[in-house]
């Protein structure tokens, strides 16, 4: 499996990195304060994929802290594809939820990147990824 190696230094809190990997988008988001306790107070909301659906954490529920990267929960990489049908979402709040919205058929992810309304059955995934020192992401 080819692994590629990401800079992280210079994504600000509150904005994200889009990076192609295997052929598809990979988001890498930096959350802010705000986002991280949104995601985490949405933990006990319906939600539609109770599956953390975490390359890196296989088996766990979709609770927040089993999908971003860190602890603290301020770095969420997903790969950026429509568990529908395979758009590419719109990120940086977008959608109801404060996430991610895919306008191909209307289905709202939230700052977990979680679906919470719409006709994607999953959350968006998470591929396998880890910190290589405190400012490099390794996909794969
Ligand atoms: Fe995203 Fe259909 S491909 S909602």
């Amino acid at each position: 499996l080819s692994s590629i190696q990401v800079d992280i230094s210079g994504v600000a809190e509150g904005t994200q990195l889009t990076v192609k990997w295997l052929g598809k988008p990979v988001f890498i988001r930096h959350r802010t304060a705000e986002e991280i306790e949104r995601a985490r107070a949405d933990d006990g909301a319906a939600l539609i994929d109770t599956q953390s659906q975490n390359a890196n954490k296989p088996d766990t529920s979709a609770a927040d802290q089993n999908r971003t990267l860190d602890e603290e929960g301020r770095w969420l990489v997903q790969i950026g594809v429509c568990t529908h049908l395979g758009c590419v979402p719109i990120g940086d709040g977008a959608g109801d939820f404060g996430g991610w919205f895919c306008p191909c058929h209307g289905s709202h992810y939230d700052a977990s990147g979680r679906i919470r309304r719409g006709p994607a059955p999953q959350n968006l995934h998470i591929p396998v990824a880890s910190f290589t020192d405190d400012t490099t992401i390794k996909l794969g």
